[in-house]
């Protein structure tokens, strides 16, 4: 596999594309030939970043500042794009229909057009689109998967997750960091990032292949924390400080699905808080939460007693995690960003279907527009489109392998060092 190589060019040099693209290069036979950023030092900063990585062999890298230039002059493979939410589907759209794979960073969909626009061009040029959510392969999340595969919890009848991280900082400086997330608060209210809680919990109840989200709905709380927090660090003269920002502080939404389970998300980026993703797994045998590292499984556990999650990890530890583990301190998000990033530029090497499909992509990214139109009415439900146009009643069978996301393929586990030939 390592002496293959793949032209991937990268788009959106901030810091999370700064980050993803050090990694990307950390991989034999990745060429990076092209980078672009609407800013010109982060433009810059990418061709750096590409000139000191070290497979780095001496060719040429251009920079841009417009990504349909780049797509334009570029002879590529594939585009890692890490730009802001609402410019992910539109570039992942040109880049399919200029011929390219993409990986694309987390976020939500502005609306079900963009959705579609994703598919049609995937399938109609034959690329992938994947969603980089690097939660999917977390250590927990792959542990938990191969635990509902095994029937551990029994039949699933209820999951949660929330997105919880107080990035009061990075969204009311917006302005003065150049991030994107300012004027999504100002203007928005729904949940603006499901993906990291829902990638998992839709794998693990096989959405899109004899599962699908059915609909939503979705409730904003009144909105404070960001005036707050701004009337504390700024004062009351900042010309935002008394902003009446669209997006409220908690919003949560619930989803049905087509085998009956019932999903819930919560939003919560803008009030002091430690972090979590506030998973939660329950079937009918037992339940897992993250928050309190706790699970009970009846037969097994004391009788009404929580038990510590940690052997639980250790006994049901994925296959892939038994090899990346001692490797995963050195990567960013515990090592989940590693697995991704290794998924991706696996799949865009060898042209394989890749464990996140355009499919998984769309219906995920599509909950944020979804619940934006269910808080807007009142928290009336909002029917989910089937974005598979039906094909998930009877999906052809997945691609097995050790990335793979919707089975546990023990098979593809007999190398120890497999992890390093990518
Ligand atoms: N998976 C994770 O754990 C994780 C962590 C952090 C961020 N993210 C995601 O990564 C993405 C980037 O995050 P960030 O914090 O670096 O955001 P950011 O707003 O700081 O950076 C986005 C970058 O994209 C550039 N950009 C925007 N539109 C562009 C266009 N049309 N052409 C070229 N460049 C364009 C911007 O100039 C900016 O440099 C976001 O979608 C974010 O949600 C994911």
């Amino acid at each position: 596999m390592s002496e293959k190589t793949v032209r991937i060019g990268a788009i959106g040099i901030s810091h999370r594309g700064s980050g993803m693209l050090r990694l990307m290069m950390r991989f034999k036979g990745v060429i990076c030939p092209a980078v672009c950023d609407i800013y010109e030092d982060r433009r810059d900063d990418g061709i750096e970043i590409v000139k000191n990585s070290e497979h780095y062999s001496g060719y040429q890298v251009n920079g841009y500042l417009d990504y349909k230039e780049m797509l334009e002059k570029e002879e590529l493979d594939a585009v890692l794009v890490c730009t802001t939410w609402i410019s992910h589907a539109r570039i992942a759209t040109d880049a399919m229909k200029a011929g390219l794979h993409v990986g694309v960073e987390v976020g939500g969909a502005a609306s079900e057009e963009e959705c579609w626009q994703m598919v049609r061009a995937s399938e109609e040029n034959g690329k992938f689109c994947m969603l980089l959510e690097n939660c999917c392969y977390g250590q927990a999340e792959m542990a938990i998967f191969n635990m509902v595969k095994k029937g551990v919890f029994g039949e699933i009848i209820h999951l949660a997750g929330g997105y919880e991280h107080d990035l009061r900082d990075e969204i009311a400086y917006g302005r003065e960091i150049r991030h994107g997330r300012l004027y999504n608060f100002m203007r928005r209210n729904g949940d603006l990032y499901p993906t990291h809680q829902l990638g998992p919990i839709a794998k693990l109840i096989g959405i899109n292949r004899g599962n699908r989200f059915l609909s939503l709905v979705s409730m904003s709380s009144k909105s404070r924390g960001l005036n707050e927090f701004l009337k504390k660090e700024k004062g009351e003269e900042y010309d935002i400080t008394n902003f009446n920002f669209n997006q409220g502080d908690i919003t949560t939404t619930m989803i049905k699905c087509a085998n009956g389970e019932t999903i819930s998300l919560i939003h919560d980026c803008t009030l002091p808080r430690p972090y979590s993703r506030n998973a939660r797994v329950q079937g009918t045998k037992g339940l897992w939460m993250e928050d309190g590292n706790q699970i009970y499984i009846e037969g097994r556990s004391p009788r009404h007693e929580w038990e510590s999650f940690d052997p639980y990890m250790e006994e049901f530890a994925h296959p892939l995690w038994k090899i990346h583990k001692k490797n995963a301190a050195k990567y960013g998000h515990g090592g989940m960003d590693f697995l991704i990033m290794a998924a991706f530029v696996d799949s865009a090497k060898n042209n394989y279907k890749p464990p996140i499909d355009v499919y998984d992509t769309a219906a995920w990214m599509a909950v944020t527009y979804l619940s934006e139109q269910s808080v807007a009415m009142g928290s009336m439900p909002v029917p989910v489109p089937d974005f598979t146009n039906g094909m998930w009643i009877d999906r052809e069978p997945t691609r097995r392998g050790i990335f793979c996301l919707d089975e546990v393929c023990e098979e593809y586990f007999t190398d120890e060092e497999i992890l390093t030939k990518i």
